[in-house]
């Protein structure tokens, strides 16, 4: 016993390691870690849904047979069109009364908690809505119908103490089974009454006030699993609840938290003498998310139940974590088979708890004689034959044994004994999974996990190796996603925040512009169609269309040739700094570039940049043909393609110099707006360096000649104040960009500096980079 405890202690307690974890899928894992796309916001993202002065878009009920998306928020109830949500179909407010505002306030409240924060919404058997509110710390539920194109509140206000929490901040899981609500959430105003409840009309269940049962429990999600369903021994459909709480079984030295994983059975109705009205069939265990390099266990957050249609042993507890020490920003999903769980519930040993020395109580593994009926099983065949056909049949043993021994011995281990995937970044908040088929008829999970920032990160993983597709913004300020669902049929995600509401497709497939991009990306919802060239979501393929898919592989060689790239030409003065534009495809790829077909190395004079080559104080030997091309690994192999062609020239002599503009296929306008939007830039430098007298006014440029221009000072940008310095910094960055037109303004801009003799506006060499076409 003692050395199992040792065990487990210095397997969580060891001091916080600061190695990096290696990943479990080989040295290439890593990089898979991070997004192959990183999408920012904007508005062609998602449709959006807030109203001006509405906060707090938290509960969400799609009704696809209404053709709604029901949000709550705080005190107000939105219908809206499930095919654009930005369409509010219908809405009510459920406002607190100010005297229950003032009461809530007197008893110490923030004015801002003694609100309705709208927190439960279920369907009814009958069509109708079951909601329930905070309600000033007066948690109360109605019913609410939808007729006619309006959403209406019944006015039937019903006590809430047991189904919704308190206090909007805490957190709290429920779900309803045949018009019965099942709750995870505190039942009293102080929010230290922790409970899992069943109510109906009439009756209700919960569990015992025990810190055995729960201590400091944060509730996460409730499923329920229909376990009885062509069962052989007879067993009872069951709920299961995820949450974290504060554990009693290890001896640490401050309080340290756990995910567990509980269930009941559905008949459960309570014992006859010992637990009345209490779960007789609550049981919990550790469960583990064992991510490589952390010490202390990681905290669940949410999860979402994946089921192989009606069969429920498929069924599988998708999960997202989160490291419980601050400074650790790595998050994780872990997936946890249904039939594992229920294995240690239903033959697993227990914990029990013994007193060493005075006051001090260790858990251990319980060995002794286990009552019949299993203690916490459901009620089964077994039972029945003894007689025993309801809990309030139970022996007395059996329900002591459950009430003083709820957890169980074994934790457990998900799928593949760790993480599908982790991450770093932004932690995890929620989570969905929806599986999808690829050309090739093979299934696959894509996971989409809300993050604390207000991005959804697409993933897969594809046998072993974490691959996350992209990370696209969905909300412009970084609110936590609060709350994730899914319609099947309309192939779209909703996203629920503080701010507002999303709802973004599966697949923006028609974000890779090229074969190549639209195979790396390695979505199972996209394929490249050759007829029409385009990325294009699988489902509205036609049958007989000619479709690339590479998910395994992102192995592109089967895309079309295409056309070579369109050279640009560039000058540069010897001794001029230039900046070729070369943007890698994705966050994955690397660039290369070639200099008359042999490799450049980076070098003081040749700085590979993420998004270029930068060459500094070009010299003669610069000059020539530069092909940039983007290296993307993918699980098979690592792929090329030349994303950019660049021709240089290095001019000598002053009579060549004049602004050297040559584009290929650049349009007229393009170069207008170019030349509009750099004659603005540059009027307004000008203004500011004449003011500042860093560039001489003409006729004194012998004082721009003492600057020693031909590239040897460059540490010297920053010493500003001498006369006739530029500061390339500022004309070289991004940050002079023009108004709208991005591609044309501060993309283009490259400044070179000032050289020997010349005027200001001489040495406004610009060169407009024309990557894009
Ligand atoms: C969605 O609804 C909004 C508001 O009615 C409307 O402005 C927008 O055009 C709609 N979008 C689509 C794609 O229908
Ligand atoms: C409600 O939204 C506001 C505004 O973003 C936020 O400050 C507050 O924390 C939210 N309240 C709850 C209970 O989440
Ligand atoms: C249990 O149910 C069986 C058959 O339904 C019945 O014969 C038996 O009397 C019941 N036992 C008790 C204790 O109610
Ligand atoms: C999340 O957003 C905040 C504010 O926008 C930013 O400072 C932070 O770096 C972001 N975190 C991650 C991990 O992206
Ligand atoms: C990519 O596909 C082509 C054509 O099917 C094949 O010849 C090649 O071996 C594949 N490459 C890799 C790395 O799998
Ligand atoms: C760029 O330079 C190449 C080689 O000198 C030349 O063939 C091509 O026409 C030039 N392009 C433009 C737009 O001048
Ligand atoms: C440049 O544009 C970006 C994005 O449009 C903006 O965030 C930034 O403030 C702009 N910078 C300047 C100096 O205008
Ligand atoms: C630049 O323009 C492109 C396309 O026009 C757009 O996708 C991108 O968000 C813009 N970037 C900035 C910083 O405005």
């Amino acid at each position: 016993m003692r050395m199992h405890l040792m065990v487990v202690v210095s397997v969580f307690w060891l001091p916080l390691g600061l190695t990096e974890p290696s990943l479990p899928s080989g040295s290439k894992a890593g990089i898979h870690c991070v997004p192959r796309k990183t999408v920012p916001f904007q508005s062609e993202n998602g449709h959006l849904f807030y109203e001006e002065g509405v906060w707090n878009y938290s509960t969400m009920l799609l009704r696809e047979d209404l053709g709604l998306m029901v949000l709550g928020a705080r005190e107000n109830i939105y219908a809206l069109d499930i095919n654009n949500i930005s369409n509010k179909i219908s809405s009510v407010s459920w406002k607190v009364t100010p005297k229950q505002k003032v009461d809530c306030t007197n008893k110490g409240k923030d004015p801002i908690q003694c609100q309705n924060y709208i927190v439960i919404l279920h369907t009814m058997k009958d069509g109708r809505m079951y909601v329930c509110g905070t309600n000033a710390f007066q948690p109360g539920c109605d019913y609410m119908s939808y007729t006619g194109g309006q959403l209406k509140l019944e006015n039937k206000l019903e006590d809430g103490k047991g189904k919704c929490p308190f206090d909007p901040f805490q957190r709290y899981s429920s779900i309803m089974i045949d018009d019965e609500l099942y709750s995870a959430t505190s039942i009293n105003f102080l929010g230290s009454e922790p409970a899992v409840t069943r109510t109906s009309s009439s009756s209700s269940i919960r569990t015992d006030f025990k810190s055995s049962w729960l201590n400091e429990p944060t509730f996460v999600s409730m499923a329920q699993i229909p376990e009885s369903k062509s069962s052989l021994v007879g067993d009872d459909d069951k709920v299961y609840l995820f949450f974290s709480e504060t554990a009693l079984e290890f001896d640490s030295y401050s309080k340290m938290q756990v995910s567990r994983v509980a269930r009941v059975c559905k008949g459960d109705l309570g014992g006859q003498r010992t637990l009345q009205k209490k779960w007789t069939s609550f049981l919990k265990a550790r469960v583990d998310c064992p991510v490589p390099g952390s010490q202390l266990p990681y905290i669940i957050q949410d999860t979402y139940r994946w089921c192989e249609g009606e069969d429920w042993s498929t069924c599988v507890f998708y999960a997202v974590f989160t490291p419980q020490v601050d400074g650790w920003d790595m998050s994780a999903v872990c997936a946890y088979s249904v039939l594992d769980i229920g294995k240690v519930f239903s033959e697993g040993k227990y914990k029990t708890p013994v007193s060493v020395e005075t006051s001090f109580v260790k858990w251990v593994m319980f060995t002794g004689d286990v009552p019949s009926p299993r203690p916490g099983a459901c009620i089964d065949n077994k039972a029945r034959g003894q007689s025993i056909n309801r809990s309030l049949d139970l022996p007395d043993q059996t329900l002591q044994f459950i009430k003083d021994r709820p957890l169980m011995d074994q934790a457990i281990l998900p799928i593949g004994k760790g993480p599908l995937l982790t991450h770093r970044g932004a932690a995890f908040t929620r989570i969905i999974v929806h599986r999808t088929q690829d050309l090739d008829g093979r299934k696959h999970h894509v996971m989409f996990i809300g993050t604390e920032n207000g991005s959804v990160l697409k993933a897969i993983n594809y046998d072993k190796e974490m691959f996350i597709i992209e990370e696209v913004q969905l909300f412009k300020s970084s609110q936590p996603i609060k709350v994730l669902h899914f319609s099947d049929t309309m192939g779209h995600l909703y996203a629920g925040s503080e701010y507002g509401a999303v709802q973004m497709p599966f697949s923006s497939c028609g974000r890779s512009v090229s074969c190549e991009d639209c195979v790396l990306s390695r979505d199972p919802f996209c394929a490249w169609d050759k007829t029409k060239a385009q990325c294009i979501a699988v489902f509205t393929a036609k049958a007989n269309s000619d479709l690339i898919q590479s998910l395994r592989a992102g192995n592109f060689s089967l895309c079309p040739a295409t056309e070579p790239l369109k050279l640009v030409n560039h000058t540069v003065w010897l001794g001029d700094n230039l900046k070729l534009q070369c943007v890698p495809t994705s966050n994955l790829a690397e660039t290369r570039w070639h200099h008359d077909a042999q490799p450049v190395y980076p070098s003081p004079r040749r700085q590979i940049l993420r998004d270029g080559l930068h060459i500094v104080s070009a010299s003669a030997s610069d000059a020539g043909h530069y092909r940039c091309v983007s290296l993307e690994h993918s699980f098979t192999g690592a792929y090329t393609t030349t994303v950019a062609e660049h021709r240089l020239s290095v001019g000598l002599g002053k009579e060549g110099r004049k602004t050297d503009v040559q584009t290929e296929g650049s349009s007229l306008a393009v170069l207008q707006a170019s030349v509009a939007c750099l004659a603005i830039v540059l009027a307004v430098l000008l203004g500011w360096n004449l003011y500042k007298g860093h560039l001489p006014l003409p006729g004194t440029c012998e004082r721009a000649k003492q600057r020693a221009g031909r590239g040897e000072n460059r540490g010297d940008e920053e010493v500003s104040s001498q006369p006739g310095t530029v500061k390339n910094t500022l004309l070289v960055s991004g940050e002079t960009n023009c108004t709208s037109n991005n591609n044309t303004c501060s993309r283009a801009v490259e400044f070179t500096g000032i050289k020997d003799g010349e005027t200001e506006a001489e040495a406004s060499m610009l060169f407009i980079d024309e990557l894009e076409n």
